[in-house]
Protein backbone atom coordinates (compact mmCIF):
# COMPACT_ATOMS: atom_id res chain seq x y z
CA UNK A 1 0.00 0.00 0.00
CA UNK A 2 1.45 3.44 -0.90
CA UNK A 3 -0.44 5.44 2.10
CA UNK A 4 1.71 8.39 3.12
CA UNK A 5 2.43 8.55 6.25
CA UNK A 6 3.62 12.11 6.50
CA UNK A 7 1.72 14.32 9.05
CA UNK A 8 -0.27 11.37 10.58
CA UNK A 9 -0.20 10.10 13.99
CA UNK A 10 0.70 7.32 15.90
CA UNK A 11 0.29 5.74 19.44
CA UNK A 12 3.48 3.58 20.41
CA UNK A 13 3.66 1.71 24.08
CA UNK A 14 6.93 0.80 25.94
CA UNK A 15 9.20 4.01 23.99
CA UNK A 16 11.63 4.78 26.49
CA UNK A 17 13.88 1.92 25.17
CA UNK A 18 14.34 -1.03 23.06
CA UNK A 19 12.29 -2.27 19.99
CA UNK A 20 9.71 0.54 20.82
CA UNK A 21 12.32 3.46 20.93
CA UNK A 22 13.19 2.35 17.47
CA UNK A 23 9.87 2.25 16.31
CA UNK A 24 9.59 6.09 17.69
CA UNK A 25 12.75 6.78 15.85
CA UNK A 26 11.83 4.79 12.43
CA UNK A 27 8.16 6.55 12.78
CA UNK A 28 9.52 9.91 13.28
CA UNK A 29 11.55 9.69 9.99
CA UNK A 30 8.35 8.98 7.56
CA UNK A 31 7.10 12.05 9.56
CA UNK A 32 4.51 10.79 12.23
CA UNK A 33 3.52 12.43 14.47
CA UNK A 34 3.74 10.48 17.91
CA UNK A 35 2.84 9.84 21.45
CA UNK A 36 5.08 7.57 22.77
CA UNK A 37 4.20 6.33 26.40
CA UNK A 38 6.06 4.57 28.98
CA UNK A 39 6.63 4.38 32.58
CA UNK A 40 9.66 5.13 33.00
CA UNK A 41 9.06 8.96 32.51
CA UNK A 42 13.18 10.01 32.86
CA UNK A 43 13.70 7.87 29.78
CA UNK A 44 10.77 8.79 28.23
CA UNK A 45 11.17 12.35 28.37
CA UNK A 46 14.69 12.38 26.82
CA UNK A 47 13.43 9.84 24.17
CA UNK A 48 10.82 12.87 23.40
CA UNK A 49 13.71 15.13 23.52
CA UNK A 50 16.01 13.38 21.33
CA UNK A 51 12.83 13.07 17.79
CA UNK A 52 12.19 16.80 18.65
CA UNK A 53 15.75 17.35 18.38
CA UNK A 54 16.15 15.20 15.13
CA UNK A 55 12.82 17.37 13.75
CA UNK A 56 10.42 15.13 14.83
CA UNK A 57 6.35 16.10 16.47
CA UNK A 58 6.32 13.72 19.34
CA UNK A 59 5.19 13.73 22.88
CA UNK A 60 5.82 11.56 25.95
CA UNK A 61 2.94 10.39 28.01
CA UNK A 62 4.48 8.63 31.18
CA UNK A 63 2.08 6.20 32.46
CA UNK A 64 1.87 2.50 34.14
CA UNK A 65 -0.19 0.52 31.60
CA UNK A 66 -0.82 -1.76 34.84
CA UNK A 67 -3.39 0.83 35.67
CA UNK A 68 -6.54 0.73 34.07
CA UNK A 69 -7.67 4.61 35.17
CA UNK A 70 -3.89 5.82 33.92
CA UNK A 71 -4.16 4.27 30.90
CA UNK A 72 -7.70 5.28 30.00
CA UNK A 73 -5.82 9.16 30.87
CA UNK A 74 -3.24 8.59 28.65
CA UNK A 75 -5.12 7.62 25.53
CA UNK A 76 -7.24 10.20 26.10
CA UNK A 77 -4.52 12.84 26.58
CA UNK A 78 -2.48 11.58 23.40
CA UNK A 79 -6.11 12.24 20.74
CA UNK A 80 -6.48 15.17 22.70
CA UNK A 81 -2.98 16.45 21.70
CA UNK A 82 -2.81 14.96 18.13
CA UNK A 83 -6.37 13.66 17.25
CA UNK A 84 -7.04 9.98 15.84
CA UNK A 85 -3.97 7.66 15.55
CA UNK A 86 -3.37 6.28 12.30
CA UNK A 87 -1.89 3.39 14.24
CA UNK A 88 -1.70 2.05 17.61
CA UNK A 89 1.51 0.08 18.24
CA UNK A 90 1.09 -1.53 21.52
CA UNK A 91 4.63 -2.57 22.31
CA UNK A 92 4.56 -2.61 26.27
CA UNK A 93 5.46 -5.92 28.01
CA UNK A 94 7.35 -7.33 30.99
CA UNK A 95 9.45 -10.83 31.33
CA UNK A 96 9.87 -11.99 34.33
CA UNK A 97 11.50 -15.74 34.35
CA UNK A 98 10.31 -17.32 37.61
CA UNK A 99 8.24 -20.44 38.35
CA UNK A 100 4.57 -19.99 39.27
CA UNK A 101 4.41 -20.29 42.80
CA UNK A 102 7.02 -17.60 42.99
CA UNK A 103 3.74 -15.05 41.55
CA UNK A 104 1.50 -13.93 43.83
CA UNK A 105 -1.63 -12.68 42.08
CA UNK A 106 -1.00 -9.21 42.32
CA UNK A 107 2.44 -9.79 40.07
CA UNK A 108 0.19 -12.09 37.60
CA UNK A 109 -2.01 -9.15 37.61
CA UNK A 110 0.03 -6.46 37.02
CA UNK A 111 1.82 -8.80 33.78
CA UNK A 112 -1.36 -9.98 32.24
CA UNK A 113 -2.60 -6.25 31.93
CA UNK A 114 0.40 -4.64 30.69
CA UNK A 115 0.19 -6.63 28.21
CA UNK A 116 -3.26 -7.62 27.86
CA UNK A 117 -5.85 -5.40 29.71
CA UNK A 118 -3.83 -2.34 28.23
CA UNK A 119 -4.20 -3.44 24.34
CA UNK A 120 -7.97 -3.75 25.36
CA UNK A 121 -8.11 0.08 26.41
CA UNK A 122 -6.10 1.06 24.28
CA UNK A 123 -7.83 -0.23 21.60
CA UNK A 124 -11.47 0.65 22.69
CA UNK A 125 -10.36 4.13 23.15
CA UNK A 126 -9.27 4.37 19.20
CA UNK A 127 -11.71 2.11 17.89
CA UNK A 128 -14.59 4.21 17.28
CA UNK A 129 -12.59 7.22 16.51
CA UNK A 130 -10.29 5.02 13.59
CA UNK A 131 -13.64 4.21 12.26
CA UNK A 132 -14.70 7.41 12.08
CA UNK A 133 -11.78 8.43 10.73
CA UNK A 134 -12.23 5.97 7.70
CA UNK A 135 -10.22 3.25 9.19
CA UNK A 136 -6.48 2.53 10.77
CA UNK A 137 -4.04 0.15 11.78
CA UNK A 138 -3.53 -1.67 15.05
CA UNK A 139 -0.29 -3.56 15.71
CA UNK A 140 0.33 -5.67 19.10
CA UNK A 141 3.56 -7.17 19.96
CA UNK A 142 4.13 -10.46 19.96
CA UNK A 143 6.90 -13.08 20.57
CA UNK A 144 7.40 -16.91 20.16
CA UNK A 145 5.86 -16.96 23.39
CA UNK A 146 2.06 -15.82 21.71
CA UNK A 147 2.32 -19.52 19.85
CA UNK A 148 4.91 -21.68 22.45
CA UNK A 149 5.08 -22.28 26.38
CA UNK A 150 8.24 -22.09 27.95
CA UNK A 151 8.76 -23.06 32.14
CA UNK A 152 9.05 -20.17 34.03
CA UNK A 153 7.45 -18.03 31.99
CA UNK A 154 3.88 -18.27 32.15
CA UNK A 155 2.12 -15.47 33.29
CA UNK A 156 4.30 -13.63 29.88
CA UNK A 157 3.27 -17.11 27.59
CA UNK A 158 -0.26 -16.65 28.76
CA UNK A 159 -0.69 -12.56 28.30
CA UNK A 160 1.29 -12.69 24.95
CA UNK A 161 -1.27 -15.72 23.89
CA UNK A 162 -4.29 -13.32 24.93
CA UNK A 163 -2.70 -10.90 22.26
CA UNK A 164 -2.99 -13.50 19.46
CA UNK A 165 -6.39 -14.17 20.70
CA UNK A 166 -7.57 -10.63 20.87
CA UNK A 167 -6.38 -9.74 17.20
CA UNK A 168 -7.81 -12.54 15.59
CA UNK A 169 -11.36 -11.55 17.22
CA UNK A 170 -10.88 -7.95 16.36
CA UNK A 171 -9.23 -8.36 13.08
CA UNK A 172 -12.64 -9.66 11.89
CA UNK A 173 -14.71 -6.66 13.40
CA UNK A 174 -12.37 -4.23 12.12
CA UNK A 175 -13.20 -5.37 8.47
CA UNK A 176 -16.43 -3.48 8.07
CA UNK A 177 -14.54 -0.46 10.03
CA UNK A 178 -11.52 -0.72 8.05
CA UNK A 179 -9.38 -0.92 10.62
CA UNK A 180 -6.18 -3.45 10.32
CA UNK A 181 -5.39 -6.07 13.64
CA UNK A 182 -2.07 -7.76 13.55
CA UNK A 183 0.18 -9.17 16.06
CA UNK A 184 4.10 -9.22 15.07
CA UNK A 185 6.84 -11.38 16.72
CA UNK A 186 10.63 -9.98 16.22
CA UNK A 187 11.90 -13.21 14.57
CA UNK A 188 14.97 -11.96 15.29
CA UNK A 189 16.69 -12.27 18.77
CA UNK A 190 17.49 -7.94 19.46
CA UNK A 191 19.61 -5.63 21.39
CA UNK A 192 17.45 -4.04 24.11
CA UNK A 193 17.22 -4.24 27.89
CA UNK A 194 14.86 -6.74 28.35
CA UNK A 195 16.98 -9.28 26.35
CA UNK A 196 20.40 -7.91 28.47
CA UNK A 197 18.32 -9.50 31.90
CA UNK A 198 17.11 -12.45 30.05
CA UNK A 199 19.32 -14.07 27.54
CA UNK A 200 21.75 -16.98 27.62
CA UNK A 201 25.54 -15.76 26.38
CA UNK A 202 25.05 -17.63 22.92
CA UNK A 203 21.78 -15.14 21.89
CA UNK A 204 23.87 -12.28 23.16
CA UNK A 205 26.29 -13.24 20.09
CA UNK A 206 23.41 -13.36 17.45
CA UNK A 207 21.59 -9.80 18.69
CA UNK A 208 20.63 -7.21 16.64
CA UNK A 209 19.86 -3.50 16.85
CA UNK A 210 16.01 -3.32 17.24
CA UNK A 211 16.09 -0.40 14.41
CA UNK A 212 16.73 -3.24 11.55
CA UNK A 213 12.97 -4.46 12.11
CA UNK A 214 11.38 -1.44 12.24
CA UNK A 215 10.73 -1.22 8.22
CA UNK A 216 7.78 -4.35 9.51
CA UNK A 217 6.26 -1.86 11.57
CA UNK A 218 6.62 1.20 8.76
CA UNK A 219 4.67 -1.10 6.32
CA UNK A 220 2.36 -2.13 9.19
CA UNK A 221 1.69 1.56 9.84
CA UNK A 222 0.18 1.86 6.29
CA UNK A 223 -2.46 -1.23 6.51
CA UNK A 224 -6.07 -0.81 6.41
CA UNK A 225 -8.36 -3.54 5.91
CA UNK A 226 -7.84 -3.27 2.75
CA UNK A 227 -4.48 -4.51 3.15
CA UNK A 228 -2.48 -7.00 5.46
CA UNK A 229 -4.82 -7.92 8.81
CA UNK A 230 -5.51 -10.88 10.74
CA UNK A 231 -2.12 -11.70 10.30
CA UNK A 232 1.01 -13.23 12.39
CA UNK A 233 3.56 -11.56 11.46
CA UNK A 234 7.73 -11.76 11.38
CA UNK A 235 9.59 -8.14 12.06
CA UNK A 236 12.75 -9.40 10.75
CA UNK A 237 11.78 -11.68 7.29
CA UNK A 238 9.61 -8.80 6.76
CA UNK A 239 12.00 -6.01 7.05
CA UNK A 240 14.23 -8.12 4.53
CA UNK A 241 11.44 -7.82 1.81
CA UNK A 242 11.22 -4.37 -0.27
CA UNK A 243 8.11 -3.02 1.90
N1 LIG B 1 13.64 -8.72 23.64
C1 LIG B 1 13.26 -9.81 22.97
O1 LIG B 1 14.06 -10.66 22.60
C2 LIG B 1 11.82 -10.01 22.64
C3 LIG B 1 11.43 -11.22 22.07
C4 LIG B 1 10.09 -11.41 21.73
C5 LIG B 1 9.17 -10.40 21.94
N2 LIG B 1 9.57 -9.24 22.52
C6 LIG B 1 8.57 -8.22 22.74
O2 LIG B 1 8.99 -6.99 22.18
C7 LIG B 1 8.44 -5.91 22.93
C8 LIG B 1 9.55 -4.94 23.30
O3 LIG B 1 10.53 -5.65 24.05
P1 LIG B 1 11.92 -5.03 24.45
O4 LIG B 1 12.90 -6.14 24.36
O5 LIG B 1 12.15 -3.76 23.75
O6 LIG B 1 11.63 -4.78 26.02
P2 LIG B 1 12.17 -3.67 27.03
O7 LIG B 1 11.95 -4.19 28.40
O8 LIG B 1 13.55 -3.28 26.67
O9 LIG B 1 11.17 -2.45 26.75
C9 LIG B 1 9.81 -2.54 27.16
C10 LIG B 1 9.31 -1.16 27.52
O10 LIG B 1 8.01 -1.30 28.12
C11 LIG B 1 7.94 -0.44 29.22
N3 LIG B 1 6.97 -0.90 30.21
C12 LIG B 1 7.07 -2.02 30.97
N4 LIG B 1 6.08 -2.06 31.85
C13 LIG B 1 5.32 -0.95 31.66
C14 LIG B 1 4.16 -0.43 32.27
N5 LIG B 1 3.59 -1.04 33.32
N6 LIG B 1 3.64 0.72 31.81
C15 LIG B 1 4.24 1.37 30.79
N7 LIG B 1 5.34 0.93 30.17
C16 LIG B 1 5.89 -0.21 30.60
C17 LIG B 1 9.34 -0.44 29.79
O11 LIG B 1 9.59 0.68 30.65
C18 LIG B 1 10.19 -0.45 28.55
O12 LIG B 1 10.52 0.86 28.11
C19 LIG B 1 7.72 -6.54 24.13
O13 LIG B 1 6.36 -6.67 23.84
C20 LIG B 1 8.35 -7.92 24.21
O14 LIG B 1 7.49 -8.85 24.83
C21 LIG B 1 10.87 -9.01 22.88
Amino acid sequence: MTVDLHGTFAVITGAAQGLGYAIAKAYTREGLRLAIMDFQAEKLASVEAELRASGGDCTGIPVDLTDAEQTDAAIRRAMELYGTPRVLVHNAAVLIERPLLEIPLVTWQKEINIALQAAYQLTYAVWQPMTDAGGGSIVYVSSRAGIEGFPNGSSYCAAKHGLEGLMKSLSGEGKPRNIAVNTITPGMYMHTPMSERNYPEELKQQWVDPIRLTPAFVFLARQDASGVTGQRLNAWELSQEDV
